[in-house]
């Protein structure tokens, strides 16, 4: 038996084939390589393939049996998804449904899917737990919400069991630096400050410092990518052992505001760089914090690395051996 990582050469899926690889279970990733790196898959099988190929997509499970699939293929520029929705819509939402038509064809019946906090839009309170009301503001929010609702359907009418895991911030590298972040383009924070760190931007931008935040700019929640790769693995045990579907916050219930990542990349770095204060940009809610109490109680997970500091050292090293091997 197989479990299927779709998108596991990108940043996220290659850290939970490493983790599921270690745990002794036989892996294969199916990958476009749009956004992904073969030199990430360095456990179990590539697959290169699309989504968007049905054949390809009903290849993998007629010749494999596949006993779970973990989906984290989609695109998650938020901007590029305002400009180009129907990218978006078609690559995130449709492709699913090729992949879910395979699972059903095949008998497989167990999802793990990577969600975001972008489906709560901007929410009415924090720290935001999971029944708090879903309004996406832009594209890519609303795809990932379309596929949990589908998850759903597919639940009830054809026995679909799902954990539906909505990550706050993903950061970090694995704690032996193998695998971390490298997205081309990078928009997350925490890599950009290194970039300033490194000398490779000249400045960061702090995008509005008027916030009604403790220091004015916005706060974030940030996960260690061992401690999200940690939650898929119970997640998948949950369902194993007859888990009812459900969905997950994951994040760290602890915010961190764009001044105190700068601050901590200068102490872990040991490095200035130039900070440059900006106007707000549009669309950004001050706080977004999760309550992960729920992940704790039902899946028994405990992040490992909550602190920002670990979370950027790990990063950085990574940084740092990425920038040597290019
Ligand atoms: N990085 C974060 O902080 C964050 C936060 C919330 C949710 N997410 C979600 O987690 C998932 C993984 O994020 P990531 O940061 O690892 O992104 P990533 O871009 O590094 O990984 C996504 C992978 O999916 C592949 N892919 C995309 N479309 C495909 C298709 N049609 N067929 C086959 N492969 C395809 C890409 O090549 C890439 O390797 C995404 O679904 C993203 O929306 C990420």
């Amino acid at each position: 038996m197989s479990i299927l990582i779709c998108g596991g050469a990108g940043y996220i899926g290659s850290n939970i084939n490493k983790m599921l690889s270690e745990k002794g279970y036989d892996t294969i990733v199916f990958d476009n390589l749009v956004y992904g790196h073969r030199e990430f898959v360095r456990w179990g099988r590539l697959i290169e393939g699309d989504l968007s190929d049905e054949e390809a997509i009903e290849e993998v499970f007629a010749h494999n049996q596949i006993e779970a699939v973990f989906h984290f293929a989609a695109y998650a520029y938020v901007g590029e998804s305002v400009t180009q929705p129907e990218k978006y819509y078609y690559n995130n939402v449709a492709c699913t449904l090729n992949l879910l038509r395979a699972m059903r064809r095949h008998g497989c019946k167990t999802i793990i899917f990577s969600s975001t906090c972008a489906t709560y839009g901007v929410p009415e309170r924090v720290p935001i737990t999971e029944e708090m009301p879903q309004n996406p503001i832009n594209p890519y929010g609303a795809t990932k919400l379309m596929v949990e609702r589908i998850f759903q359907d597919y639940s009830a009418a054809y026995g679909l069991k799902f954990a539906v895991l909505r990550y706050f911030n993903a950061a970090g590298a694995d704690p032996q630096c193998e695998i971390g972040e490298w997205h081309i383009p990078e928009t997350h924070l925490i890599p950009l400050v290194l970039d300033a760190a490194a000398g490779v931007r000249e400045s960061i931008k702090v995008f509005g410092t008027d916030y009604p935040t403790p220091d004015g700019t916005c706060v974030r929640d940030y996960i260690h990518v061992y401690d999200l790769a940690t939650a898929h693995l119970l997640a998948l045990e949950y369902l194993q052992k007859g888990g009812k579907s459900d969905f997950f916050n994951l994040g760290n219930t602890k915010g961190t505001s764009v001044l105190e990542v700068i601050e901590a990349v200068k102490q872990v770095t040991g490095r200035e760089f130039k900070v440059e204060n900006c106007p707000r940009r549009a669309g950004d809610p001050p706080i977004l914090v999760g309550s992960c109490e729920k992940a704790m109680t039902i899946l028994g997970w405990e992040p490992k690395y909550a602190d920002i500091q670990s979370i950027i050292t790990h990063a950085w090293k990574w940084y740092q051996k990425l920038a040597e091997q290019l």
